[in-house]
């Protein structure tokens, strides 16, 4: 099938809420793994925070999401995300989500670290992300307007005078094929894999990010990346997380001396901001002293009931959480960064649109508050629904896109070389990680930059191109703000309170030192 009216890149949360929403609309979905295998959406321990519960309001909900967002959030694009938080929990119920209710049959609301009220809904305690993709995936499956098709990477846009009009897909062979779209919806994720140690599905390697920076699309605030303080530290990757609710319900931070290191830190010690409490559970661990979750007393005996999948994952490395101590890192966890959209979701392209992780709103500012991320995937994805509907059939040219539907495709095996990939993860990991600083992001500037020249797969060159992109941004930024840390410039200036703005030109300037 070489052209399609809709095409959306990436079957997770937000791919899926924005096919729902435009039935019956024909819409193509190309994921790169089986539905619910390749998304992180799935994984997600949190839930969605929503201002629905009696006593809050949208407001104080934004009011928190600017707090936790460092100064640099776009305040009417949260404002608008958190009005529109009950409508889309609605809708999700629709599909037949089964969120937690209570015994009079209202949703469940609980709380997380810095929101000011109870405002979480959530399925079966740390289960949400997995029963909301298992409802979607089976409502997107009855739903004949929506075509789905796996096991296919996008690894290029495919551009005629600045407007995106199709795309090139691998499949795991490395067979090539190139589909032409209407109007294309970016919903590939983020950018764990590009990191040593991630909270993410591998398919999270920044490919939708580099694709529209080669198609020329403008990034926004890549330097900003969110490590999670409490992944499982078992050897494992991706690394499986052990959920901040669980700091919520009491569990402590100590190290191997059992001493609870984040008192000394911050005044609300474990429950402080998420960047603050990767920062300290990282010092520990680069002093050798270790860091552990002691979730022995709180949550104690209520541990696999109210946690069952950190209950299943400790289970299934030897580790019982009653009794033992469960060993944590800071792992990559979400990039506030992305490809910039406005409130529509429309990028600075035409023709493509880009929702949820992969996407840079404006929404999370330098830092995200736990559980707006689901949110702000389907607020935005049913807005980008909305302003597709709003539109009749394709407005591209069709002497472009006929064009390239003529033109040969470029046939060559998939070039493995995960040397790459694993220096790559490595250069991030030590020189744009949780700690970072001028001289260590220009040394990873020039690994990338020679790894680039290296790669031989697009795919690989993809991976290349974030990383410069959020190297890039972390060197431009000469200060301290949220999950960007430089320890050479150790507070945040005010001068710089503003989200970056970046296209890989600019981005390839910063790292020749131009
Ligand atoms: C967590 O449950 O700790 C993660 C939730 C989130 O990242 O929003």
């Amino acid at each position: 099938m070489p052209s399609s009216d809709i095409l959306i890149v990436g079957g997770g949360l937000a791919g899926l809420f924005c096919a729902l929403k435009l039935a019956p609309r024909r819409v193509t979905v190309v994921a790169p793994a089986p539905l619910g295998a390749g998304a992180s959406s799935a994984w997600a321990q949190g839930g969605i925070a929503a201002a629905i519960g009696e006593g809050d309001t949208p407001q104080k909900h934004m009011q928190d999401t600017l707090v936790a967002g460092a100064g640099i959030c776009d305040r009417d694009v949260v404002l608008g995300m958190a009005n529109e938080a009950g409508a889309r929990i609605d809708d999700l119920l629709a599909y037949g989500v089964p969120f937690d209710k209570d015994d009079e049959g209202h949703l469940a609301q609980s709380r997380e670290a810095a929101h000011g009220e109870r405002r979480i809904v959530r399925v079966r305690g740390d289960m949400a992300g997995h029963a909301i993709m298992q409802a979607l995936i089976a409502r997107v499956r009855a739903t004949p307007s929506i075509e789905v098709i796996e096991d296919r990477t996008v690894e290029d846009l495919i551009t005629h005078h600045g407007r995106v009009i199709g795309v090139m897909l691998r499949d795991a062979e490395g067979r090539r094929e190139k589909l032409a779209a209407g109007a294309i919806v970016l919903a590939t994720g983020g950018i764990g894999h590009l990191y040593r140690v991630t909270t993410n599905p591998a398919e999270s390697r920044g490919l939708g990010l580099a694709m529209a920076a080669r198609a020329g699309a403008i990034i926004a605030d890549a330097e900003f990346v969110q490590f999670h303080p409490t992944a499982i530290d078992i050897g494992r990757d991706p690394a499986p997380l052990a959920t901040e609710a669980l700091r919520g319900e009491g569990a402590t931070l100590v190290n191997r001396d059992g001493v609870r290191f984040m008192q000394a830190l911050h005044p609300d010690a474990e429950l402080a901001p998420r960047d603050i409490v990767a920062r300290g559970v990282f010092a520990e661990l680069q002093a050798g002293r270790g860091a552990y979750l002691d979730a022995r007393k709180h949550p104690g005996g209520r541990f696999t009931e109210a946690f069952p999948s950190v209950a299943q994952i400790c289970l299934s490395a030897g580790l019982d959480p009653t009794h033992d101590l469960i060993p944590v890192c800071p792992a990559e966890h979400y990039h506030m960064g992305g490809v910039w959209t406005d409130a529509r979701g429309r990028t600075s392209l035409g023709g493509l649109w880009a929702i949820g992780e992969v996407a840079s709103t404006g929404v999370h500012g330098a830092n995200r508050l736990a559980s707006n991320s689901l949110l702000e995937a389907v607020v935005f994805a049913a807005r980008v629904a909305e302003d597709l509907s709003a539109r009749d059939e394709p407005q591209f040219d069709i002497a472009p896109v006929e064009s390239f539907l003529r033109s040969r495709v470029p046939q060559s095996p998939l070039i493995a070389q995960p040397h790459i990939e694993e220096r790559l993860r490595d250069t991030m990991t030590t020189h744009c990680g949780v700690l970072r600083d001028g001289a260590g992001l220009r040394r990873a500037l020039g690994v990338i930059g020679a790894l680039e020249q290296e790669a031989r797969d697009q795919l690989i060159k993809n991976m290349c191109a974030t990383a410069l992109m959020v190297a890039a941004a972390a060197l431009a930024r000469e200060e301290s703000r949220g999950g960007h840390f430089r320890t050479d410039f150790p507070h945040a200036d005010p001068n710089q309170a503003r989200r970056s703005r970046l296209t890989l030109r600019e981005a390839r300037r910063i790292a020749s030192g131009l």
